[in-house]
Order: structure tokens, then C-alpha cells, then sequence
């Protein structure tokens, strides 16, 4: 608990794909691992294709679909420890709602650091005048995640059954939530 103070939230910029790429690859492969949920769909993405996409979403005006801005906990030396995205609609008539996905280093959790980047992230969301909804999906049995998220006023729409296969033939429930910011 000593690093605590040192952690702190900056919004990403596009010279960070770099670190976030690693960071995310890091992150991704600890799905199931050692006591963590299974929070990925199983895929493992490469830094290229990750480091690519973040800087085509972080280029975005807020008026373009396909946007995204990210929040990343990180050290006085911008290690990235955490991050926070919330996406637009891929059709101009859904840019009213963003998704939410976020994750923060196994050595991390626990710390309320997940917390933090929500508040982070909705505030923000709040400020946005064109921004009505936030939405996101979370694997059934994530109960760190699912806890945070019902803790913050995000309600539960529906559960896709089956919404996912893993690697390993293990089928994932998916259960989407929403929060009306205003
Ligand atoms: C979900 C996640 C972002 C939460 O961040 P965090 O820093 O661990 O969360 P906080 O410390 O702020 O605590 C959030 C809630 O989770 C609970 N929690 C934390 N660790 C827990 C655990 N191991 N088991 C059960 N609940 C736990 C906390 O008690 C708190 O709930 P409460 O407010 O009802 O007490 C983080 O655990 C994580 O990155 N997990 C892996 C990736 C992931 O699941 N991402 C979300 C995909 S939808």
C-alpha cells in the first residue's frame, strides 16, 4: 500500500500507445490466471494491432464514430499500471452513449485504484454535453467488477447467455449494464 500516493490518472495521448499497447498485452494475459476473473474474451491481441487501434480511436473527434479516450494510472516515470476507456458508437445516431472497459494490473487491485478511474472517467463523461449513456459488459462471476460497477449507479439491462466461447471451451455469460449520466 505504500506506492498509493504515487499513482495518480492522466488522460492518454496519443506519444502513450506505446506503453499501453504492453501494458494492455500484460494485462490481457492475466485473464483466469492465478486467482484473477476471466475478464477477456480470450483472444490474445498484439501490441501492433492494440498500439494501432488506440491511435486511431484517440484521433477522433467526439463527433466521429468510433472515438475513444482513455485514462491511464500510472508513476512518476508513466508506467501504466491501470486504464479506463470509454468508446463511441460506430453510427453517428449512437454517439449519445459511450462503452466502458477497464482494467488495472493484478499487483494493483484490491486498492481502490478501480474506484478512482471510474469516478475519473464518468466525470469526465459528465462534462461531455453530447453524452447521455454509459455502457458496458461484464463477464458473469467478475464480482470485483460487477460490485464496482453497481457501487458507481450502473444498472443491469440484460444477460447474454453464451455470449462468449473461450480458448478453452468454456462458455461465458456476458451481462450488460448501464448508467444514465444525467
Ligand atoms: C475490476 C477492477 C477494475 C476493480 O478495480 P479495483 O481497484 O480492484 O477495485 P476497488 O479496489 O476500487 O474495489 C472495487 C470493488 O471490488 C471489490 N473487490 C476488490 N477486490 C475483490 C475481490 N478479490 N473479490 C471480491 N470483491 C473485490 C471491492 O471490495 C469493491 O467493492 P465494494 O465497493 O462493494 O467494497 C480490477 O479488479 C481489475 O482490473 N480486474 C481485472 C480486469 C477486469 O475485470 N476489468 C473489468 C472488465 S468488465
Amino acid at each position: 500500500m505504500t506506492d498509493d500516493n504515487k499513482l495518480s490518472i492522466v488522460p492518454a495521448q496519443l506519444r502513450d500507445t506505446g506503453e499501453y499497447s504492453s501494458f494492455i498485452v500484460q494485462h490481457m494475459a492475466e485473464s483466469g490466471q492465478n486467482g484473477s476473473p476471466v475478464f477477456a474474451p480470450g483472444h490474445k491481441p498484439s501490441r501492433e494491432d492494440v498500439r494501432d487501434h488506440a491511435a486511431l480511436r484517440w484521433s477522433k473527434k467526439l463527433t466521429e464514430p468510433a472515438w475513444g479516450r482513455a485514462f491511464l494510472l500510472v508513476n512518476k516515470t508513466h508506467n501504466i499500471f491501470g486504464h479506463i476507456e470509454l468508446r463511441g458508437g460506430r453510427l453517428i445516431s449512437e454517439l449519445h452513449r459511450a462503452s466502458l472497459g477497464m482494467g488495472i494490473l493484478r499487483s494493483h487491485v484490491g486498492r481502490g485504484y478501480g474506484t478512482r478511474l471510474l469516478e475519473y472517467a464518468l466525470f469526465w463523461a459528465r462534462s461531455q454535453p453530447q453524452l447521455a449513456w454509459v455502457d458496458l459488459g461484464v463477464f458473469e462471476g467478475n464480482e470485483p467488477a460487477f460490485r464496482l460497477y453497481k457501487r458507481a449507479g450502473f444498472v443491469v439491462e440484460y444477460t447474454r447467455q453464451d455470449a462468449f466461447r473461450l480458448a478453452n471451451g468454456r462458455s461465458v455469460n456476458d451481462i450488460w449494464m448501464t448508467l444514465q449520466l444525467r
